[in-house]
């Protein structure tokens, strides 16, 4: 099956962590104005679309991903007219822009659920939520055993007998899209933004979306990544291919992108001819660094979306999980970079990996992330990856904000170091890295087949060509410097320079 050769398929797409990026009002929070002084920056980076986290009113609990209002800005990030010129500005620039769409659930200060607590049980108001009466005989216990994804039990109670349904934190009370304003209500949003002029949608939480009305127990055994009666319903499927209808109803190959956490073949099936463009694969961001496992992955990856005539979406970071260079390090984090450039299909990159950013052990009190206080602090959440850029070596809040201000996480010290400033003048830093590959990539890997053709390696090396004639990948997982010379002819980029025709260890190298 084929379809057409679309921008996204190929697409490399910078995420814009919008509150980490770029403070121009001293607030502590990146935004939208922010976001557009530095669009230049990334267009000289070379990625093909920004993707660009939620900028809607807020009440916080989750780092903007509980909404209060889909369709308006959070003045702390600008307004309305600020994304108008971010898409303008982008498009002049040659950029794309995708928005971050949370439809599954909203905040608890959203107005919706504001009606539900106070209209009472049984009322119309909470039926556009996940609503049950309690178990027991005051009806003190939870509806069922479901565990919401960031710690602790998935419901909460109104304190009437009924309680409602929150798969992430207790602010963020999932929707009940069965309900048809809460149908048509989505729909209205999607709208929303493709009549500004967006070039796509990020479904949060793509998999979440729809519940099994008779909310069953999971059952005995079951453990995660095993089938659930919350997520990947076949009714979640009908959902994303009403909304793409819409998205074709719109001129320019729009995007629909799925935040998708399944592996190979369930996020497959999002990409079904009547379904979106991309899903997220997110398994290969905790792949050990042997070649094994990635060969394998890859191959099954490429696998699962060729039966639908499409291309894996690869993600190499985002602000859900530790920052590449601490989970991978700072080597592995390049090799990968390199991995995934050549692979066929669209790759994700998180803003500040560019820069290799480290994780950040913050102080406990600097500590937002609901995970955190949901897993009692054995998890230490999220916010280690969000820590706001660094776009200057000094003064401090070295350049994300005006000097003086106060980022909403704090900055470590000597984050300067980091800076786009000083590795801008590093030949040898991971940005110089990320802009010579993402210069290179279009002239070598676009237009090359999709298949890969591995090639015999030692054990640990992994090394695979794109099309007969065409150029090579060779990744060195082992801890010694490899011969690269039988994989290809010349060096074209190596993720650690290579010397004496020899690729070093955990460095990845392109080749003809
Ligand atoms: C996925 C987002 O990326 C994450 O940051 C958020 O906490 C959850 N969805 C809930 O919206």
């Amino acid at each position: 099956m084929s379809v057409p050769d679309t921008w996204w398929r190929h697409a490399v797409t910078y995420e814009i962590y919008l509150r980490s990026y770029a403070d121009t009002d001293g607030d502590g929070l990146g935004d939208l104005a922010g976001a557009r002084v530095r669009l230049p920056y990334l267009r000289d980076l070379g990625v093909d679309a920004v993707w660009v986290t939620p900028f809607y009113p807020t009440s916080d609990h989750d780092a903007g991903y509980d909404v209060i209002d889909h369709r308006a800005v959070d003045p702390r990030m600008g307004t309305l007219s600020d994304v108008d010129d971010l898409v303008a500005d982008a498009h002049r620039l040659g950029l794309r822009v995708v928005v971050d769409l949370v439809l599954n659930h909203v905040s608890s200060a959203h107005p919706w659920f504001r009606a539900a607590r106070l209209a009472g049980p049984g009322s119309p108001e909470r039926s556009r939520f996940h609503v049950r009466p309690g178990r027991g005989p005051g009806r003190e216990r939870a509806p069922n055993g479901w565990q919401s994804i960031f710690g602790g039990p998935a419901w909460a109670p109104f304190g009437d007998g009924e309680w409602y349904l929150h798969m992430f934190d207790v602010e963020q009370p999932d929707l009940n899209h069965d309900h048809p304003e809460v149908a048509a209500d989505a729909e209205a949003t999607l709208r929303f933004w493709l009549d500004r002029g967006v070039d796509g949608v990020r479904f949060d939480a793509a998999g979440a979306i729809s519940k099994d009305p008779d909310y069953p127990e999971l059952p005995a055994g079951w453990q995660a990544g095993d089938p659930a009666p919350y997520s990947d319903r076949e009714p979640a499927h009908d959902m994303y291919r009403r909304w793409a209808r819409v998205l074709a109803e719109y001129p320019g190959d729009r995007l629909g992108c799925a935040e998708t956490w399944g592996g190979p073949s369930v996020l497959a099936t999002y990409l079904r001819a009547d379904e979106l463009g991309q899903a997220f694969a997110m398994d290969p961001l905790f792949w050990p660094l042997r070649a094994g496992e990635w060969r394998d992955g890859i191959q099954t990856l490429l696998a699962a979306t060729g039966q639908h005539g499409r291309l894996p979406t690869w993600v190499h970071g985002s602000h859900d999980v530790r920052r590449a260079a601490s989970r991978w390090g700072p080597d592995g984090a390049r090799a990968v970079l390199l991995l995934m450039l050549a692979l066929p299909g669209a790759v994700y990159l998180y803003g500040g990996d560019e820069l290799g950013l480290p994780e950040v052990d913050l102080p406990d009190e600097a500590i937002r992330d609901p995970v955190y206080r949901r897993s009692g602090g054995t998890d230490r959440g999220r916010d280690g990856a969000r820590v706001p850029l660094p776009w200057s070596e000094s003064p401090e809040p070295y350049g994300f904000g005006p000097p003086g201000s106060t980022p909403w996480l704090p900055q470590p010290p000597g984050w300067g170091a980091y800076s786009v400033l000083s590795q801008s003048r590093d030949p040898g830093s991971p940005l110089a890295l990320t802009r010579a590959a993402l210069a290179l990539r279009p002239g070598i890997w676009r237009g090359q087949p999709a298949e890969v053709s591995w090639l015999d390696t030692p054990p640990n090396l992994l090394a695979f060509r794109r099309g007969v004639d065409g150029p090579s990948c060779l990744v060195n997982f082992t801890d010694r410097a490899v011969r690269w010379e039988p994989y290809g002819d010349a060096v074209l980029l190596s993720s650690t320079p290579s010397q004496d025709g020899l690729l070093p260890p955990l460095s990845a190298a392109w080749m003809r």
